[in-house]
């Protein structure tokens, strides 16, 4: 895993305390602190309706919020109309001119403000930076999704924005060309040095972009952290549930000692790492990740059970066993039949106890 670069060590760029943003009587961003440093790839992740893109308008200023307040480089953002802001928006549709060549798609934003020399050349360095040169004179009818979605990108990028917005920019290309587009986007983030701030419900895409994730849940921030420690240490039932396929179980916390607690579950009593402040008495979820179980083990089995449902995914199979009531799902290299008894080693070291969602 390559070593990722410390983001709080950056300068800061966007600052965003409190803020709420509501429809008529419904609560779209519920209160939210968000900063942005400078050159972060930063994403906030979550499900439908849960305010991403919300929170991305009024970044742009499309949108103004109830409540709070945002500074740009530690400026105001109130009065600031959308035109003004040092800030680029590319949408999940490729939004690009039809009547409009490539070459000039690109070059629109800096046609209209005037007095910029060399369009040109800015245009065809643009176009370079996303493997887009040799398309100039098409029009948009005549690329792929995933070049349209490339030459919004540069068009973008053009105006050398400190801020680049992006809302769910690949999620209408197929998986193959999603893959290609997130290796792109990262080297451009990096090679550029702008912040970017992207949105998707995707948490692979989410975890191999960025360096802060930001999981959202009804308007509300439940997490804010690195992907390695909002995969390994979700601060919540709702962050455990919507990364991956771990099975959530829930207890009370019997004992904790320094970084470790004992719950007791359906499946008995697990000592696994704990958040922070959970107690003996609490009620608290116990999270595993389907890599923490194991059909090979050394002495007794930590579960027996027998599967109830194998769904083959290629280079793996994810088998649900049920034990003692509970669903645990873990990968296997093999398919299994459905009742095929299985003996189940857990990691519980790896495993974590989480706090349930309000
Ligand atoms: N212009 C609007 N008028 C009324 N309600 C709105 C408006 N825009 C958004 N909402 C509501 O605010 C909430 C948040 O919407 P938002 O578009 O920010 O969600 P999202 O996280 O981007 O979802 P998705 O993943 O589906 O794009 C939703 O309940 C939505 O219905
Ligand atoms: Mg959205």
């Amino acid at each position: 895993m390559e070593k990722r670069t410390e983001p709080a060590a950056s300068p800061l760029l966007l600052a965003m305390r409190g803020i709420v943003k509501t429809f008529g009587r419904s609560v779209a961003v519920d209160g939210i602190d968000l900063d942005v440093p400078e050159r972060a790839f930063l994403t906030l992740l979550g499900p439908s309706g849960c305010g991403k893109t919300t929170v991305l308008r009024m970044i742009a200023g499309f949108e103004t919020p109830n409540a709070g307040e945002m500074r740009l480089d530690n400026t105001p953002l109130a009065d600031v109309p959308p035109e003004r802001r040092p800030v680029n928006t590319v949408f999940q549709s490729y939004a690009l001119f039809p009547h409009l060549t490539v070459n000039d798609n690109v070059a629109f934003s800096l046609k209209l403000r005037g007095g910029v020399a060399d369009i040109a050349v800015r245009v065809r360095r643009a176009l370079d930076a996303v493997h887009m040169a040799d398309f100039g004179q098409r029009y948009p009818h005549q690329l792929s999704g995933g070049q349209q979605q490339r030459v919004a990108v540069a068009r973008s990028i053009i105006a050398e924005p400190r801020l680049l917005l992006l809302d769910e920019p690949l999620s209408a290309l197929d998986r193959k060309m999603r893959g290609h587009l997130q290796i792109e986007l990262k080297a451009l983030q990096r090679r550029l040095g702008i912040a970017f701030v992207y949105v998707t419900h995707d948490q692979e895409e989410a975890f191999a972009l960025s360096d802060i994730v930001v999981v959202m849940n009804k308007g509300r921030i439940a997490q804010k952290a690195d992907p390695q420690t909002i995969y390994n240490r979700p601060a919540d039932s709702f962050v455990a549930d919507f990364i991956g396929n771990s099975t959530l179980v829930e207890g009370r916390v019997l004992e904790r000692r320094g970084d470790a607690a004992t719950i007791e579950t359906a499946l008995g009593a697990i000592t696994a790492p704990a958040a922070e402040g959970l107690a003996a008495g609490d009620a608290a979820m116990l999270v595993i990740r389907p890599e923490l179980l194991s059909t090979r083990g050394e002495g007794e089995a930590t579960f027996t059970g027998s599967v109830s449902n194998c769904v083959f995914q290629g280079e793996r199979s994810m088998i649900q066993a049920e034990v003692a009531g509970v669903p645990l799902r873990f990968a296997a290299e093999t398919p299994y039949a459905v009742g095929t008894p299985v003996a189940l080693w857990l990691d519980a070291s790896r495993s974590f106890i989480t706090r349930i969602a309000a």
